[in-house]
């Protein structure tokens, strides 16, 4: 360990300094080598919080967390590559829907995705509710992948990012998970090290999301669509609501089942919308439509014809994972306990909070409160109860998924403080607000 090299440099940016790129690249790659400790790491983490990092800065992080590792060369695939990332969320699996379906259009998507960090959840503890799936396949097996189904849903491997691989899990650890240049950098040197060819990102707002406020949202789209600009990475974003869960299941397994309905065209609508919202922007970068419509058109085509759900059976396959749970949900993991929350009063459901239903989870067992915690898939809701909805006193409004009687008093617990049943409701946010490219912020119009 070198404790000398980092100390100087954290006190740097403790008084409010900058690093130059040296700097940033030495400290990440000793940090990537064990050569710097979590420790200090963290400390630098939050004074970064506290005092931010300008764009060079910025910059200079993320090139130096996607040099600590290698980057995927997937020129011979001779197709568009292109990837989505959301910034964190409860209930949202539109990365369990939208890469399979993509890549039936023809479109490769080598998606590289994160575990669950804080109370958001993660698209590898969502795949791994799936018996036998592997998220941790070598760089070989992905490009392999990706030759012949056009997707891999892949971790982070030793090999990529590294140091952002530490550093993700050190942040969830040390309240320093809400911070834009943090943030930024994690996301983008990941998706950087893909070889991609476009990527669309979508940034969640609302009391869910890191970064609740609106204006905090688009400043991050605009950071990571800076950052893509600078290394020839077209990326496109949108702003999506996080006030309430996307969809009704929340949790593992019930949320791999969810997504395995949307594929099969019975999707809640507004998991819909967002996945089509978001792969519209994709096959628009791909530049294998010509707008919208078109793009909504395939879409559905590949949902109705079984095309996107037969090729997320391959995929699962390929990944060493049972292919039949998209013919038969029923062979996912199931909780040993389940029990039907009603409403305590009748009104109208004036909030679902996203962070307390994220929680929740956790308490159920379905996320972590250390790294080395193991994650029981088949624990979580289903809340059927959406904001403005009017229900009567005993109406049911949600369903636990719990592994014991304990589990299933903490999911109570947690329903009651994230589902608030009142007089009257305000109306959520738009679920998509705004789109957001290099040129600028527009409103988002669904058309
Ligand atoms: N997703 C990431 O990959 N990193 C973050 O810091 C937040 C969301």
């Amino acid at each position: 360990m070198t404790p000398l090299l980092a100390r100087p440099l954290i006190e740097t940016k403790r008084d409010g300094g900058r690093l130059g790129p040296t700097d940033w690249r030495r400290l990440m790659a000793a940090y990537a080598a064990g050569e710097v400790p979590d420790y200090q790491m963290a400390a630098l983490a939050m004074a970064i919080y506290f005092r931010g990092l300008d764009r060079d800065e910025t910059h200079a992080l993320t090139d130096a967390m996607l040099r600590s590792g290698a980057t995927l060369d997937l020129t011979h695939l001779g197709r568009p590559r292109i990837d989505k990332h959301s910034t964190g969320g409860v209930g949202d699996k539109v990365s369990l829907v939208l890469a399979p379906l993509i890549a039936s259009l023809g479109v490769a998507v080598p998606m590289m995705s994160g575990r669950g960090l804080g109370h958001t959840g993660g698209t590898l503890d969502k795949l791994e509710a799936i018996p036998g799936f592997r998220t941790g396949l070598s760089l070989t097996e992905a490009t392999r992948q990706l030759e012949q189904l056009d997707c891999a849903l892949i971790g982070q491997t030793g090999e990529i990012a590294p140091a952002d691989r530490k550093l993700y899990a050190l942040r969830d650890a040390t309240g320093t998970v809400e911070s834009i240049p943090l943030i930024s950098a994690s996301i983008m040197s990941k998706k950087l090290a893909e070889g991609l060819t476009g990527l669309v990102l979508d940034v969640k707002y609302g009391s869910g999301a890191f970064l609740p406020e609106r204006d905090r949202g688009l400043e991050l789209a605009r950071t990571m669509i800076e950052l893509g600009a600078d290394h020839g990475c077209p990326v496109i974003a949108l702003l999506t609501a996080m006030d309430r869960p996307l969809g009704r299941a929340c949790g593992n397994a019930v949320e791999v089942e969810e997504s395995i309905m949307a594929l099969r065209g019975e999707g809640p609508p507004d998991l819909m919308r967002v996945t089509y919202a978001l792969g519209a922007e994709m096959l628009l970068l791909a530049g294998t439509v010509r707008d919208r419509d078109e793009a909504r058109r395939r879409m559905e085509v590949a949902i109705s014809s079984g095309r996107a759900a037969e090729r997320f059976a391959r995929i699962i396959e390929a990944q060493g994972g049972d292919p039949r749970v998209v013919d038969d949900p029923g062979l996912l993991p199931e909780a040993a306990e389940c029990e039907v929350y009603l409403a305590p009063r009748a009104g109208v459901i004036a909030e679902v909070r996203p962070r307390e239903i994220g929680h929740g989870i956790i308490a159920l067992g379905g996320g972590r409160t250390r790294v080395e915690d193991v994650v029981d898939p088949s624990v979580g809701f289903v809340i059927t109860a959406r904001p403005g909805d009017v229900v009567r006193a005993g109406e049911p409004l949600a369903t636990i998924y719990a592994r014991d009687d304990a589990g299933v008093a903490a999911g109570r617990a947690a329903l009651a403080a994230a589902i608030r049943v009142a007089d009257e409701a305000a109306p959520p946010l738009p679920l998509i607000a705004h789109r957001i490219t290099e040129a600028g912020v527009e409103d988002y119009d669904e058309g």
